[in-house]
């Protein structure tokens, strides 16, 4: 069921790190990427796969995790990303890349949800570094990194409370709990 692929498909920041992804799983995720609508059909969406320890080790300091969580500084070593899928822009191609990279993206992480995995997109990255780090020419546009992994933790979607709060939250029990609008507040009308 496509709504149950979709409630499953959470950010999720926490996981076995010693679950590895192997690269061609991410292809197969890049490739679900590839298969996704674009605009004018440009395509100017390329992708870099990270997923051996050392370059994983590297990518993530330039990585901020969960801004409402202020007493969290990221995954833990152990729980960390096993890989990632850097979304670049194709600056020979294009010069703005619409919805592209949302509807890429959400192909990816629904696959990867599919394969048992979860993952989380990054729009806080340090992108110079990043770019050096990984040797990424001038070319591409840094514009968000997918980490994935094999979740640990809970996630749950939950109605928004009363006093409208959007922030997430984690419980005690370290679950991480995503306050979402109702729909009747989202659908202004129907004519
Ligand atoms: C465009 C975009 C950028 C995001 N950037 C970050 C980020 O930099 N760091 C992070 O921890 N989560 C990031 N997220 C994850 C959101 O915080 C998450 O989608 C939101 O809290 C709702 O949770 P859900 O994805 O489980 O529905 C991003 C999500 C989107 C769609």
């Amino acid at each position: 069921m496509l709504k149950d692929l979709v409630l499953h498909n959470r950010s999720y920041r926490r996981f076995d790190q010693s679950t590895r992804i192997a690269p061609e799983t991410l292809r197969e995720l890049c490739d679900l990427a590839r298969l996704s609508s674009s605009g004018r059909n440009a395509q100017p969406l390329k992708y870099m796969i990270v997923s051996s320890q050392e370059e994983c080790a590297k990518v993530y300091p330039t990585l901020g995790w969960a801004g409402y969580l202020k007493e969290w500084n990221g995954p833990e070593e152990g729980e960390r990303p096993a890989a990632y899928i850097v979304i670049l822009g194709d600056t020979a191609i294009a010069s703005n890349y619409g919805i592209d990279a949302g509807l890429s993206i959400q192909s990816m992480t629904l696959g990867a949800v599919e394969k048992g995995l979860g993952g989380c997109i990054i729009q806080t990255v340090r992108r110079e570094e990043l770019a050096k780090i990984l040797d990424i020419s001038s070319q591409f546009e840094i514009l968000y990194v997918v980490a994935l992994g094999k979740p640990v933790e809970e996630v749950v979607v939950e109605t928004l409370k009363p006093d409208g709060d959007i922030k997430y939250w984690r419980d005690e029990q370290h679950v991480h709990h995503v306050p979402k609008r109702e729909l009747k507040d989202l659908i202004i009308a129907e004519k």
